[in-house]
């Protein structure tokens, strides 16, 4: 297998490994880890994907998630991103399918809003848009890096309010169903993420992210919008054009994406596997506080 750097400091590219032996081969699993670990962002050219080779792949690193009420996909392991309709047409641009894919084109990190968050997310390409539709990256923990140090030791000690209804509610009024702001209420985490294998700190942020516990709402919000805004300032990203046979996996606790706009009646369908964070990835390891930060 071989390793080549995409950017200074983060993302990678590994050649000469497939999907598949990944999910047979102890060593070649080792290996890829060992680069999830070290590069948080992967990306693997050429591949052979099916929905159940991407499934055996993913389910090295944990245990899979289960799709949540009001995602297509909902029940299985897979995530459809997808602007298709039953009729294999391509949906109006107002139709919530758009919107929802104008909510992942917010810098995110996926599951923060959920009671367990992901350890990684498995997005592959099976139908691409002729024009954008990329996939951008950042670093987390180069943006933690690049903090001066007293903040850095103070947000070490923050906890940052998220939930899926409040970065829905910045594409359209509505979008989260009532079933879904029942189904995930806002939960809280540290705002620094530290890896358990080389100890190093990241960021951990999300279009989600509403609030800080402690700090009033105005205050708190303002703090999240500009972290965010220095993690993504212009120059640090990498940015992913799609191409035929990509899948491409990151580190959710190390890295934000977000997707890039791509004309409306241009169809394009993403399939997304993600798997759940445990103890041993890092998990926030002192209780969080119970009170929740107003809106
Ligand atoms: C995701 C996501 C962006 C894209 O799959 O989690 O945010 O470009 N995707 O499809
Ligand atoms: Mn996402």
């Amino acid at each position: 297998m071989e390793v080549i750097p995409l950017r200074e400091g983060f993302g990678a590219e590994l050649r000469g490994v497939t999907l598949s032996d990944v999910a047979a081969s102890d060593t070649a699993y080792a290996a890829v880890r060992a680069a999830f670990e070290e590069h948080s962002v992967l990306v693997f050219r050429g591949q052979e994907v099916t929905d159940d080779i991407q499934l055996a792949f993913s389910r090295r690193f944990g245990p899979p998630e289960t799709t949540k009420v009001g995602s297509m996909g909902t029940g299985s392991h897979f995530v459809i991103l997808s602007t298709f309709g039953p009729d294999g047409k391509v949906v109006p641009s107002d139709h919530r399918q758009q919107l929802r894919a104008k909510a992942n084109q917010l810098w995110h990190t996926d599951s923060s809003f959920k009671r367990v968050p992901a350890l990684t997310s498995i997005l592959s390409a099976r139908i691409i848009p002729e024009h954008g539709g990329e996939t951008e990256f950042v670093s987390m923990r180069l943006a933690f890096e690049r903090l001066d140090k007293d903040t850095a030791k103070r947000l070490e000690n923050s906890f940052a309010w998220h939930s899926y209804a409040h970065s829905r509610s910045k594409v359209a009024a509505g979008l989260a169903t009532t079933e879904e702001v029942d189904a995930l209420p806002p939960v809280c985490w540290r705002m620094v993420w530290r890896n358990p294998v080389n100890g190093r700190g990241a960021l951990y942020l999300a279009s989600h992210a509403y609030g800080v516990e402690g700090m009033d709402a105005d205050t708190g919000k303002a703090l999240i919008e500009q972290l965010t805004d220095a993690a993504t300032a212009p120059g640090v990203s990498y940015l992913h054009q799609w191409k035929q046979g990509d899948v491409v996996m990151w580190d959710n606790r190390a890295t934000m994406h977000r997707g890039r706009p791509w004309p409306a009646h241009e169809g394009r369908l993403m399939i997304r596997t993600t798997i759940s964070a445990t103890d041993a990835d890092g998990v926030a390891s002192v209780s969080p506080p119970t009170s929740q930060a107003a809106e």
